[in-house]
């Protein structure tokens, strides 16, 4: 959903920014651009496609800057092409703008700016914003102060989203930037600052952050940053100090980041269990800032999130439903919003997103607060949106994603789901946990080194990529706990090969969608869960008479009757199955996109962080 980023210090600020810039592309890749201060005043420069196109531009113009703004585009407002990319300027050309977001009223904005004679270049939203800081200024050299107050002007005009940075051949020491409801972030270094739209684009520089909250403005010198508020009050920020691991966010020899993520699965486990799973085999959420007290008063649980991490919530409501014999309801983002949901002060909202950042889920967060109701957030990105307005946090651990498509992220979202889920069960059994309840516990620990061995298939898992990549669908079938897979391994296919895949509920085939099989197509059987196992097997039959071809995915010591390809996962209690069953499904997924020649780390048409509604 556009990244941003800028620089201002001693060291050369094109490449630098650039450099960061290369780490934001996953939300956007439309088109890319670059506005820096040089002696020669402000130069722009732009390029249509991906970051490298830009660089390739930029290597025939040696730059020489100490301040410049980036962007990378996820085209909302006007067509993905050179003159609508970012940074958008002036008619003067003395300042330029990027921004991430959408401007709700620019139509008629734009119309009052063309009326006073303001001229544009693109089709963009953003220049608008361009043109109103200009209406603003004042006609002689502008300070500091006059530049603030100007862009601080244009903003109290605005309704919508915005992060933006700002630079000006007037102040060619300072970078400006505001802040309400996309995200950024400032970093602080020695005698240089930097800004992105998220901390993994600066692990490269500094570990010590400042998310900036709705509301915030900020002027920026090597040596400060005043951070003020609409009125242009001054806001005290903490600052943040992440201890990511900034190799994490580079590709480590692998041909992609999804496949790297996926290989960091049994990693990213580990790192998510450290520290909540007590000696005594009990679960503990050190730091949460529910007390067991709070935890037990909720007579309602609803789990919202978006894409793969609602997958992750459907999981995690049969878990919970089973292991607290309560109902729990689950709702995607973007249709709990509007959906007047029945959550007041009795209820527990559980927010479940990677990034922390993805518009749908935080206007769910907002609208569930508003009805009284507790939120807790499950998060991946510390210092986001989610993470600092939720009421209570249990941060995944995953480390950063680069990935479009979600794995390991997944992965942590399931762990913490689960532990979560036996956290309250133990609330509510102070004498214990029933023993099934306790198995799992004591299963938890070796899930690392099960999915480890999950992954030692890619040769036979490439293998099958190879056979089934010219099928022209695929259904994911799956009872129970499987279907939640079932879904998320067809959102996988689906997204990073651009092949139709569907999940369905094994049992409702019959009911409809059986009359889409025929030799050609494709069906992932998932059987992880004994109850079921029978009726999965007729259903697989009932696909085999109609010549689909069925692949199973089951544990070790189960065979199928009649599958023509099997995936075998190492055995587990079946409750925890859905950690171990994603994994060979996810490389599957990365392997006929591999097959097809696909953009996988970068599927067209989408971004990872969802930043619009
Ligand atoms: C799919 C994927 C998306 C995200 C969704 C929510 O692989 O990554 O479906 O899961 O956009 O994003 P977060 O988790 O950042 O809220």
């Amino acid at each position: 959903m556009c990244g941003i980023t800028g620089y201002i210090g001693a060291r050369e600020a094109v490449s630098t920014a650039l450099n960061n810039l290369k780490r934001l592309e996953y939300r956007g890749y439309d088109s890319a651009g670059i506005a820096y201060l040089s002696s020669q005043g402000l130069e722009v420069v732009r390029a249509e496609g991906r970051i490298v196109n830009l660089e390739k531009l930029l290597s025939q113009v040696p730059a020489q800057a100490s301040a410049a703004i980036a962007h990378t585009r996820w085209a909302t407002h006007g067509r993905p092409c050179e003159t609508n990319a970012h940074p958008h300027t002036d008619c003067k050309k003395r300042l330029a703008v990027v921004h991430n977001g959408i401007i709700e009223n620019y139509v008629e904005l734009r119309q009052q700016l063309l009326a006073q004679g303001h001229v544009f270049a693109s089709e963009t939203d953003t220049e608008t914003l361009a043109h109103l800081i200009e209406a603003n200024l004042p006609s002689t050299t502008a300070s500091q102060k006059e530049i603030a107050r100007a862009i601080r002007a244009a903003l109290s005009r605005v309704r919508g989203s915005y992060a933006i940075a700002v630079i000006c051949t007037d102040t060619p020491q300072a970078l400006y930037v505001a802040r309400q409801d996309s995200p950024l972030i400032i970093g602080l270094g020695h005698e240089e600052k930097l800004i992105a739209s998220d901390i993994t684009a600066l692990l490269q520089h500094t570990r010590h952050m400042v998310p900036l909250e709705d509301g915030d403005f900020a002027v920026i010198t090597p040596q400060r940053v005043i951070i003020t508020d609409r009125q242009g009050s001054v806001q005290e920020r903490a600052v943040l100090h992440v201890d990511w691991d900034d190799q994490a966010a580079e590709k480590g020899g692998y041909a992609h980041f999804m496949l790297k993520e996926i290989h960091e699965g049994p990693r990213t486990v580990q790192d998510t269990l450290r520290g909540r799973l007590a000696k005594e085999e009990r679960i503990a959420f050190p730091g949460l800032s529910l007390t067991p007290q709070d935890l037990q008063r909720f007579e309602r649980i609803a789990i919202v999130g978006c894409g793969t991490a609602y997958h992750a919530g459907a999981v995690g409501k049969r878990w919970l439903e089973q292991w607290l014999r309560r109902p729990v309801e689950i709702s995607v983002a973007s249709e709990f919003r509007y959906s007047d949901p029945i959550v007041g002060p009795d209820t527990l909202v559980i927010l479940i997103s990677q990034s922390g950042e993805t518009a749908d889920t935080l206007a769910a967060m907002r609208e569930a607060k508003a009805r009284g109701a507790t939120t807790l957030a499950i998060v991946n990105v510390i210092g986001s949106t989610l993470a600092r307005e939720a009421d209570a946090v249990i941060l995944t651990q995953a480390g950063p994603e680069i990935g479009v498509a979600s794995t390991k992220a997944y992965l942590a979202q399931l762990v913490v789901l689960a532990l979560l889920g036996l956290f309250l069960a133990q609330l509510e059994s102070p004498g214990g946990l029933p023993p099934h309840l306790q198995t799992l516990v004591s299963a938890l620990p070796e899930m690392p080194q099960l999915l480890e061995r999950c992954l030692q298939q890619e040769e036979a898992i490439k293998a099958l990529a190879r056979k089934l990549v010219s099928s022209k669908s695929f259904f994911y079938l799956g009872r129970g706990l499987d279907y939640a897979t079932a879904l998320e391994a067809a959102l996988k296919l689906k997204e990073i090969s651009y092949l139709h895949a569907e999940a369905y509920p094994a049992g409702e085939m019959k009911h409809g969608p059986l009359a889409l099989i025929e030799p050609g197509v494709a069906v992932i059987g998932i059987s992880t869960q004994s109850l079921t196992r029978e009726k999965m097997e007729s259903n697989l039959k009932e696909v085999k008479a109609r010549q689909g071809t069925v692949v199973v995915v089951e544990p070790e010591g189960v065979v199928s009757d009649g599958a023509d390809e099997r995936i075998v996962l190492p055995s587990a209690p079946d409750y925890l199955m859905p950690i171990l069953a994603i994994a060979p499904l996810q490389l599957l997924a990365y392997y006929i996109a591999r097959e097809r020649g696909c953009d996988i780390d970068q599927p067209r048409n989408l971004a990872k962080s969802v930043t619009v509604e």
